[in-house]
This record gives C-alpha cells, structure tokens and sequence, in this order.
C-alpha cells in the first residue's frame, strides 16, 4: 500500500456524519466507526486534528430562519458542536488512542480552551485533537474553522468528510444530473458557487494554497484511503 502523502491533516466530521439511519443525533455505532477509521488514520503516522460540526444538533442558519437571531442561532451551533467534540473524544479513546478536545468558546469545566501553541503541543505527542466551538465567532462555519486551524497548525491538507463522494455542480440528492468533479480549483469552487463549502472558507483555502479533499465518510476506511492518495473523492487545489 502506498504511504500517506500528507504528514498532518485536519478532518472536518460535520455533525450528520455522525447521524444514523434511525435519525438520532449521535448514532453509536457509526460514531464508534468514525472513531475506528480515525485511529486507523493515525496509526499511518499521520498527525490529526479534527474539527467538529454540529448540524445534527443545531445548524445556525435554520434555526434563524424560524425566528432566533442569527447571532443567538450560531452560538447554539456552537454549543452544538462542543457535544460532538466530546462524543468523538470519547469515542476515540474508546477506540484505543489519546485524544484531548480544545474549543474556541471558553467552557473550562467542560474541555480545555484552544491555544495554537497548546494544541500544537498535542499533536506532537501524537494525540488527536478534536476541536469545538468553531472559530468562537458567529458568521463563520466549522468549515472556516477546518481552514483556518489547517493553516495555523500546519496541515498539509482539510479532509471534508461528508455523506457524498465528492464534489457535485448541484446536490445530487436533489437533481440526478448533477455532474461528479475529480478536480477543482478553489477559484472554480467559488465561481460555480458549489454549495459543499461557503465561499470564506474556499477563499481562505484559496489564499493559503490549502488543499480541501471532499469524501465520503460512510464508505469505511475511506480516510485511509484518502491519505494514501487512493480515496474516491474530489481534490480542491490552487
Ligand atoms: P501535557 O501538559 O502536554 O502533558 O498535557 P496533558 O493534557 O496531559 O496535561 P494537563 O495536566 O494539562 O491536562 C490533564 C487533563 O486535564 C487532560 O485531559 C486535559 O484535557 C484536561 N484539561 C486541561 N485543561 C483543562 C481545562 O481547562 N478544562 C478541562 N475541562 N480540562 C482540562
């Protein structure tokens, strides 16, 4: 089997990766498998880090269109996202490996707060990390945080894992013309409007020459396969 071809990624899990088919926020036996390919992930020799969402629990913008300030509805994501962080840790240690979360929404008697220079002191003692609480600001999405914490921790590469192959020209859950993508470029992203990451984090992907691979996180091993350069999956570079 080929070697990873990155040396430190961050995996972005959203919240409904994490959702069965019997509807439940959190469906066990799909987190314990995440948690299995996560370690099996690390156990490459790769350093992770991993970067919760929380639409199974709370997404911001649809609870603002029923009437809760966008800014109320994406501190509740937030918090949302703090639930899975610690459902991963606990998965993950279950799973066999240290994990410590950090979130960016200050809740010391819950996780510890994130610190770059703290969080980097994890990863070099090859803990995973799993990151709560998005950026800690209304407006962005974790897929910004994804980014960001990519880029300040010195990843190589964001892991969008999500309930589809790939990149798509419309959701193919909806139109079943919608055209696959292999590659992409973050401009062709943002010009076509693709609607799998907002036009931020894409921007900021773009600036940092941050390379986003999109993958099915329900096909199992799939992270696996996507470090050693083998994944179905869509490569979003510059
Ligand atoms: P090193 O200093 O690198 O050895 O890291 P460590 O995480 O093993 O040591 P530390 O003594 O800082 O933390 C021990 C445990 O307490 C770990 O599980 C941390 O995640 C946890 N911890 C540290 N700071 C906080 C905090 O502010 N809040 C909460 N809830 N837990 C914390």
């Amino acid at each position: 089997m080929a070697e990873p071809i990155y040396r430190r990624v961050i995996v972005k899990v959203s919240g409904e990766a994490l959702m069965g088919p019997d509807g439940a926020s959190i469906h066990q036996p799909t987190l314990t498998r995440i948690a299995a390919d996560l370690v099996a992930a690390q156990a490459l020799g790769v350093s992770i880090a991993i970067v919760a969402g929380g639409g199974n629990i709370v997404r911001g913008v649809q609870v603002s269109e029923k009437g809760i300030p966008r800014v109320t509805a994406d501190l509740m994501g937030m918090l949302a996202t703090a639930m899975n962080a610690l459902a991963l840790e606990t998965a993950i240690e279950a799973a066999g490996h240290t994990a410590r979360t950090m979130s960016a929404v200050t809740m010391p008697e819950i996780c510890e707060t994130y610190e770059r220079r703290r969080a980097l002191r994890h990863l070099e003692k090859n803990r995973m990390l799993v990151l709560a609480g998005g950026t800690g600001n209304p407006f962005f999405t974790t897929d910004t945080t994804a980014v960001l914490r990519a880029a300040e921790l010195g990843a190589q590469a964001v892991l969008k894992a999500t309930d589809v192959d790939g990149v798509y020209s419309a959701d193919p859950k909806k139109d079943k013309n919608a055209v696959r993508y292999d590659r992409l470029t973050h401009q062709e992203a943002i010009e076509r409007n693709l609607k799998v990451m907002d036009a931020t984090a894409f921007a900021l992907a773009r600036e940092n020459r941050m390379p986003i691979i999109v993958f099915s996180i329900r096909e199992s091993q799939a992270i696996e396969m996507v470090l050693r350069g083998r994944g179905h999956a869509t490569v979003v570079s510059s």
